[in-house]
């Protein structure tokens, strides 16, 4: 039987991602014979991907037609990086009483196993970058750590969010190796990322830092490690060496993704200006920037830059650390859905294709955090919440640091 894939590309000149469906634009670009049937478009055929090629395109994933559950939903259209993993059997947990190693968190990618059915958004980089992980700010105590990772990967998050400032990366190393195995995961199907601290900016400091965090963390490579903050501690923010500071530190952080030890690299806190700057000297583009973004500060300057340089945006302190739980109009839609306002507020970013990490010590919130894909929220919903942005932060201003 012929069927018509939507396909991921990449112009080879770029790292931009495109989803072609069965659109003209897809007929402008290739004739009929490269996308007419499903092994032409999952990289089987030598021939049509150099047909693909010679157009100035990369193949980097196809899918089938049939309507993924997340990018459908999304409200004005559907941003061209998303893409949803095709459903894949899980594995049989493991028996818990297996013996509890650090070989789980080195063990390499290629030697997991097909990565859980996840909702995920391709980096400009090909990889997938689960849409909902786990944040672990202010989980310092080993065991509450434990019990909320223990919630996460029991409810389908297959990202983990830390930073070497945060204080939990060795607890969280030890944490990985003994619950991985028991939920039936390997390395390779979690998402770790990590940030470069303040004080670490240089390139000497930068390398080392990094290298440490793998040590603490116990494993060979992250799949994605932040410059934390545009300043460098113990430096004023107007301070001129700011620039040349976090330069030096994304040279590093270039040198060890291309040694493979740090999968993605990006940044956090960065404002459109930390960003030009950026661009204007990188040889590896950002694959991500980590930004607070909720409802009360929507930066829609910043996400229309990131989609244009094809920059994942992902969100952090979506629920406001908390406060906007109980705002009116969170609560109002969570009422109209059927919905907690928690799930309320990060189904808002994911409709904006934007990723969310929300951090809960109590294992119950994990969970009702993580239901986020059966149900969708409305334009009127959507314009309810937009109408709240007023620019109000719960975390740092980053605007001021030169
Ligand atoms: N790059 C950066 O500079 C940066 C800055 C801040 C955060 N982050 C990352 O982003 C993650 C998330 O941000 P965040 O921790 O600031 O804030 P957040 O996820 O917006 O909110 C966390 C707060 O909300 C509460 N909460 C969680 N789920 C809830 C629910 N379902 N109902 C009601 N309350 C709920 C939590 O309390 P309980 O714990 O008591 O449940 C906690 O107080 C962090 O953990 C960290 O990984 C990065």
């Amino acid at each position: 039987m012929t069927a018509k894939w939507n396909l991921l590309l990449r112009k080879q000149s770029s790292s931009e991602c495109q989803w072609l469906g069965r659109s003209n634009a897809r007929r402008r670009l290739l004739p009929s014979s490269v996308w007419a049937s499903q092994k032409h478009l999952v990289g089987s055929c030598k021939e049509q991907n150099d047909e693909l090629e010679k157009r100035g395109f990369r193949l980097l994933s196809a899918r089938s037609p049939a309507p993924p559950p997340f990018p459908r939903a999304l409200i004005g259209g559907q941003p061209p990086s998303l893409r949803a993993w095709p459903r894949l059997p899980r594995a049989a947990a493991r028996p818990s009483n297996l013996p509890n190693t650090a070989s789980a968190m080195q063990q390499p990618a290629e030697l997991a196993r097909p990565r859980a059915p996840d909702h995920t958004v391709s980096l400009n980089t090909g990889a997938p970058l689960p849409l909902l992980g786990l944040g672990t700010f202010r989980l310092r105590d080993e065991e509450t750590l434990r019990l909320s990772l223990d919630a996460a990967l029991g409810s389908g998050y297959r990202l983990v969010d830390t930073a070497a400032v945060y204080g939990n990366e060795a607890a969280l190393g030890r944490a990985l190796g003994e619950l991985l195995p028991r939920h039936g995961l390997a390395r390779g199907d979690v998402f770790l990322t990590s940030k470069l601290s303040p004080r670490d900016q240089g390139e000497g400091p930068a390398r080392a830092a990094c290298l440490r965090s793998l040590q603490e963390l116990g494993c060979d490579y992250l799949d994605l490690c932040l410059i934390h903050w545009p300043g460098t501690q113990g430096r004023p923010q107007e301070d001129e060496g700011n620039r040349e500071c976090r330069r030096l530190s994304w040279q590093a952080l270039e040198r060890l993704h291309e040694a493979g030890k740090l999968r993605a690299i990006g940044v956090s806190n960065y404002t459109v200006r930390h960003l030009q700057e950026l661009l204007a000297h990188c040889r590896v583009v950002p694959a991500v920037l980590q930004v607070e973004f909720h409802p009360e500060l929507a930066q829609s300057a910043l996400l229309d830059f990131c989609r244009q340089k094809g920059i994942h945006l992902q969100a952090y302190s979506s629920l406001g650390a908390g406060h906007l739980v109980g705002r009116p109009e969170v609560t109002e839609v969570a009422r109209r859905r059927g919905r907690t306002p928690a799930q309320v507020l990060l189904r808002w970013a994911l409709q904006q294709g934007v990723s969310v990490i929300p951090k809960s010590a109590c294992p119950a919130r994990v969970a009702e955090n993580a239901q986020l894909w059966d149900w969708e929220l409305s334009p009127a919903d959507m314009e309810l919440l937009g109408g709240m942005d007023c620019g109000r932060r719960y975390c740092w201003d980053p605007s001021e640091v030169a």
